[in-house]
Order: structure tokens, then sequence, then C-alpha cells
């Protein structure tokens, strides 16, 4: 499993960022999973360069490439601190402004820099006529058409349905739900993607993410890692969410 934790612009301290990555450096010491952490930008460039067992991702990447453009942040300047993965199209940055073409530009962006691509995908809002299906296929389509099959292969998919983040695990997806969407996203990469690399495409899910459902939801989906906003910016909450996914039933 893969668990990224989003911290979003929730921490601005640098103390509560340093106790976040020791805890985080604790946990990924005693899981079988990957703990990747995605903190502001300041928070990268501090840790990432350090020999920690926790993997690095940056919350998204320029669509510029380097030169005169004041307050932009390069996947080349992430790749350099020792960023490994770039969370690309995130509904929030979605929501100021990136079109589906600017996100396939931000992954080609990220791949030339040899940062892993982890888009994000979701609706808005559920429909009876399955609408939303056809805008999640629209979204990835998009978003890999410009890449080379080689690329197509390593970008990982996150599934977060807009109408389910920042909630609580009530409101998120139900397990029998997000093992249909993740069956149908990996159909859709099945189309977009070679025979061989659609096999061992990751898909995600975050959207209230919690240690109440994360078990549930690891359990009945086939997904293969979670994505995780509020949770992940409690010391306390972040470590029983990763140990209850190592539960015994
Ligand atoms: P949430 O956020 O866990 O707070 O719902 C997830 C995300 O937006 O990545």
């Amino acid at each position: 499993m893969i668990i990224i934790a989003n911290w979003k612009a929730y921490v601005e301290d640098f103390e509560k960022a340093k106790k976040l990555f020791a805890i985080s450096k604790k946990i990924a010491r005693t899981t079988t999973s990957t703990i990747v952490l995605a903190p502001p930008a300041p928070f990268v460039g501090a840790f990432a360069p350090k020999k920690s067992g926790v993997a690095f991702a940056a919350q998204d990447v320029s669509v510029t490439t380097g030169g005169a453009h004041t307050g932009e942040m390069t996947a080349a300047a992430y790749a350099a601190v020792g960023t490994k993965y770039a969370i690309i199209g995130h509904s929030e940055r979605r929501a100021a402004g990136d079109t589906d073409a600017i996100v396939g530009e931000k992954i080609a962006h990220a791949l030339a820099c040899t940062l892993l691509p982890i888009l994000c995908i979701g609706e808005r809002e559920r429909d009876s006529e399955g609408r939303y299906l056809a805008y999640l296929r629209e979204e990835l389509t998009v978003a890999l058409s410009a890449l080379t099959p080689k690329e197509r292969a390593k970008v990982i998919v996150a599934y977060e349905p807009l109408w389910a983040i920042g909630k609580t695990a009530t409101s998120a997806i139900t397990p029998n739900d997000l093992a249909e969407m993740v069956l149908y996203i990996r159909k859709v990469l099945a189309e977009l993607l070679s025979g061989k690399s659609s096999a061992h495409a990751l898909v995600l899910y975050g959207g209230s993410v919690e240690p109440d459902n994360i078990r549930m939801l690891a359990a009945n989906s086939n997904v293969d890692g979670f994505l995780i906003g509020h949770a992940s910016v409690d010391p306390i909450t972040f470590s029983l969410l990763v140990k209850q996914l190592h539960v015994q039933k």
C-alpha cells in the first residue's frame, strides 16, 4: 500500500512539521506500506534531502519550466531536493484554474524531471445517469493524451470524488462503491495503457479516509493506497490510521 499524507496548507508551523516528519519516520519503520509526505514546499525543501525512509511528494508543480517566472515551483527544483512524487490535478488546484490540458502539461514536466505523477481525478457529484463516469474517463484521457506509452505507465491515479473530500469517515465512499470505481478506472486505464503496463497501474483513493474507515476501504476494493488530507496532520490520528491497515481480522 502507498499512503500519501497531503498536508495541504494545514501545516504552517515548522515545529509541527518537524514533529509530523519524526512520527512519519517511526511509522515508516514499522509498516510494510510506503509512506509519502506531501508538505508545503518549504518543508519539502527542509526534509526531502534527508535520508529518512519516508518519500516526498510535491503538492503541485508549476506549468512552466525554469526561467523568469517569479513564484513558480518547478518540477526540476522539486526533483533537485530528492522529491520522488508530484500530486497533479488535485481538485483544490483545479478550482484555482488548472484545466485538464494544464494538468497534462504538468504531468509531462514532472515525468521529464523523473518525478512520478499522482494524477487526481474525481467528480463533483454523482448523477443517476452515470455522467460522472464519462467525466472521469475524459479527465484521464486528456491528462494522458500527450504522453508516450512508457510515460503513461508511470502515472499513478488517485480517485478523489469532490463530494467526499474534507468530511468525515461517514461521508466517505463505501467499500462497495470504491471497489466499483477502482474497477472502472482500471478498465479505462486498460484502454489507455499498453496491455502489460495497465496490469501494474496503481490506483489510489482519497476523500475523508480516517482511522475508522481505512481498513474496510482497503480490504474490499483492490485499491493500491490512499491520499489522506485532514487525518494526516494530527500525529496520533495518522499513526492510528496506518496501524489500522495492518490490524488482523
Ligand atoms: P481529506 O482530503 O482526507 O481531508 O478528505 C483528501 C485530499 O483532498 O487529498
